[in-house]
């Protein structure tokens, strides 16, 4: 079932948005924050696949222009939200492995809680990594399978939001260093009831 073709932006912010993913956009928001500090990047330029309805753009906008500002999204519901949220961020509806803006590096490519409904994944780190300026971030945040059930349930769970496949922390691991030739920085953002991970690596 293609889920996020269907539901509506707004509805998807009054589920989803405020009360499941704000704990990993901090973390994404620390991480990204820190390496822009450190790398004394200013208005990085920054790509959101599979950007949603725009929340983690929108709170990107603090620490750089809005122009700068880029996203995907298979979507149109979602897309369609994001404009709304951001009219001068450069948003398009396609899906993952797909990098329409063509003639732009980026400093910092970021994903979350969506890399387990793309049906092409390794092709999607691939097409991350070809879009990144050299040394720029790779920021990754998804859900893992279920440690404290068996993996039908992980399945159950997941076949009414349409995912294509929910990676361990290994498999993610390993293709983002097959793809980057190192391995991620990852840390573990929640255990229960959605066990979630942040995976960073810079090219
Ligand atoms: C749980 S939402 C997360 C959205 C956003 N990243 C956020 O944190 O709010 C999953 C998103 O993945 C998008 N999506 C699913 N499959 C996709 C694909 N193959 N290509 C691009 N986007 C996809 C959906 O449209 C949806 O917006």
């Amino acid at each position: 079932m293609k889920f996020y073709k269907l539901i509506n932006g707004f509805l998807y912010d009054k589920l989803f948005g405020p009360f499941w993913f704000r704990p990993f956009y901090s973390a994404l928001m620390k991480e990204v924050k820190k390496y822009f500090i450190e790398k004394q990047i200013q208005n990085p330029i920054i790509l959101d696949v599979a950007c949603g309805t725009g929340n983690v753009l929108f709170l990107l906008k603090n620490i750089t222009i809005e122009n700068n500002l880029y996203g995907t999204d298979y979507s149109k519901n979602m897309t369609k939200a994001t404009i709304q949220k951001l009219p001068n961020a450069h948003i398009e509806t396609v899906s993952s492995e797909i990098m329409p803006f063509q003639n732009i590096s980026f400093d910092c490519v970021v994903n979350t809680i969506s890399f387990h409904h793309f049906p092409h994944q390794l092709e999607t780190i691939k097409q991350m990594k070809s879009v990144l300026k050299n040394n720029g971030l790779l920021v990754i945040i998804d859900v893992v399978p279920f440690s404290y059930l068996p993996y039908f349930f992980t399945k159950l769970f997941h076949s009414f939001d349409g995912a294509f496949h929910v990676c361990s922390k290994k498999e993610m691991t390993d293709m983002i260093e097959n793809v980057f030739h190192k391995k991620p920085t990852v840390v573990q953002l929640s255990h229960f009831p959605l066990p979630v991970f942040m995976y960073s690596v810079h090219s």
